[in-house]
């Protein structure tokens, strides 16, 4: 053997040596980066001596490792995502939106990306994690057959996926292909005769939220991403009963049964999709003791009013103020009941109001808030120093300012209030789901023999 064989041969020998190294390092770096969970589907991967087979040009080997990630992250070899990054309506409904989609999920067997949330919104286009709102170990508790992973997990994903497919594909060999999305808007509308499902423009995105994902997920790149855009538009009739959810839910579940690994949903439903409502996303512990602490402090026993001033008729306000003068007199009287709780969209930190839909606030709005505080001494989330942590960080001024988590706060401690009184036609919304929800709530605990509550809702009058 000639020397300059033999360098060759040591040149080679290095080579594979180095090649082993880079690759056998990189899944060491995935091991750390995912869970700890399934490790032995991993180790099973590394690479032994065998370095005769040039491992970057096998296709087998590159499918795995897409394959390994997805098994790690999803427990399956490919994984499929519903991401409803634009939930319709303020938080009441939006709760109630995000478990339909949830129901979704299910039936089509996708992880659910749990989206941000803020200014009593969810959606992607929001500046707090979910749990910011929602305790996530209890969602997880009503939907045991959904995977649910925040936008930061689902961030990690992408960025995973992405790094394997730079490497596998860089020479010339793409063997993983772009992500496969499914773009597809999803709307209750007024305006059709019947429902359909149809193919598309691409503008849903009306806020281009979705490009916060660039350059992982790219929409308008080809090498990034493949994108079929449709949608589906239901008739209000079909959404109203029961009976029509089931024929609907059916109908969405087919369409969507697709093998795309990411499902883009922008959802605007107003009703729920299924026949069966789940019960509200509970709220975060935070919220829960902020709204006991109110409670603590309303010590002996306190009525909860809820005022939502936005569809009031202002001209009535001043008899509508003497008409809850007179009511909260006479609950006074009759239970005893000294403390009064406020929640309204009234604007309480500054001149915004509490509600992203409440902007004409008139003379009329602020006399009779006016009036009701100066007859009585009047509570709020703001004087009972609710929040009081979140209130200190800037980074959540625009949340308490607009409306915000502390309309979340407000439905908890009316709901735990001895007596709940909401105003009538004309001084406030009636078709409020918020109130709806809050007057639920307490027949559910009234049913459950919870001696605290004194009534479900009474609507005081106008005199
Ligand atoms: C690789 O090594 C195996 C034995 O480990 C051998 O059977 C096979 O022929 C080798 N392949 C090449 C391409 O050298
Ligand atoms: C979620 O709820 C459970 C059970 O009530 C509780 O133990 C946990 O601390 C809650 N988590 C958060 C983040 O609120
Ligand atoms: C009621 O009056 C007090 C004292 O003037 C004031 O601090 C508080 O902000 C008022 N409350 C409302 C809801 O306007
Ligand atoms: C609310 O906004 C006003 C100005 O718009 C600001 O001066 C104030 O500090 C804000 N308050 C909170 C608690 O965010």
């Amino acid at each position: 053997m000639s020397l300059s064989q033999i360098t060759r041969k040591f040149v080679l020998i290095c080579f594979f040596v180095l090649l082993w190294y880079i690759i056998s390092s990189f899944y060491f770096e995935q091991e750390e980066l995912l869970s700890d969970k399934n490790e032995e589907t991993l180790t099973g991967v590394h690479l032994t001596s065998n370095t005769n087979k040039t491992i970057i040009t096998d296709d087998d080997n590159n499918k795995n490792q897409l394959e390994e990630l997805n098994k790690k992250y999803c427990g399956k070899p490919i994984c499929k995502f519903l991401f409803v990054y634009l939930i319709g309506e303020q938080e009441t409904k939006a709760n109630l939106h995000f478990r339909s989609f949830s129901q979704l999920a299910e039936k089509l067997n996708r992880i659910m990306v749990l989206p941000n949330v803020g200014s009593s919104r969810i959606g992607t286009c929001n500046e707090f994690p979910f749990d910011f709102y929602y305790n996530i170990t209890l969602l997880q508790k009503e939907f045991p057959n959904v995977l649910f992973k925040s936008e930061n997990d689902f961030i990690f994903w992408l960025k995973e996926r992405d790094q394997i497919k730079k490497m596998m594909n860089n020479n010339n060999n793409k063997n993983i292909p772009p992500l496969s999305i499914l773009h597809s808007s999803i709307k209750r509308s007024r305006n059709t005769e019947k429902t359909f499902y149809d193919d598309a423009e691409t503008n849903f995105d009306v806020y281009n939220c979705i490009s916060k994902f660039k350059p992982l997920m790219n929409l308008e790149d080809p090498t990034n991403s493949r994108v079929k855009y449709t949608k589906m538009i239901i008739r209000t009739t079909d959404m109203r009963s029961e009976i029509a959810r089931v024929k609907l839910s059916e109908l969405l579940t087919k369409v969507l049964t697709i093998d795309e690994e990411i499902l883009l949903v922008n959802g605007k439903v107003v009703d729920p999709l299924f026949p069966q409502t789940m019960p509200v996303i509970p709220y975060s512990d935070y919220i829960l003791n902020e709204a006991q602490k109110i409670k603590d402090k309303l010590s002996s026993s306190y009525m909860g009013i809820h005022w939502r001033l936005e569809s009031s008729t202002p001209k009535l306000l001043p008899e509508c103020v003497q008409g809850l003068i007179k009511t909260l007199n006479k609950i006074k009287e009759e239970e005893g009941i000294k403390n009064i709780y406020l929640a309204t969209d009234y604007p309480l930190l500054s001149s915004r109001s509490q509600s992203s839909t409440f902007k004409k606030i008139t003379n009329y709005h602020h006399d009779a808030i006016r009036t009701l505080n100066e007859t009585f001494k009047i509570n709020t989330w703001v004087s009972l120093g609710g929040l009081e942590q979140l209130r200190e960080n800037k980074k959540y001024n625009k949340e308490l300012n607009g409306s915000g988590i502390q309309g979340i706060l407000d439905k908890l401690v009316c709901v735990n209030s001895n007596y709940f009184i909401s105003g009538p036609k004309g001084c406030s919304r009636i078709a409020s789901s918020f109130t709806k929800t809050i007057a639920d709530e307490r027949s559910n605990r009234i049913e459950n023999k919870d001696s605290d509550l004194l009534n479900v809702i009474d609507r005081w009058e106008i005199p």
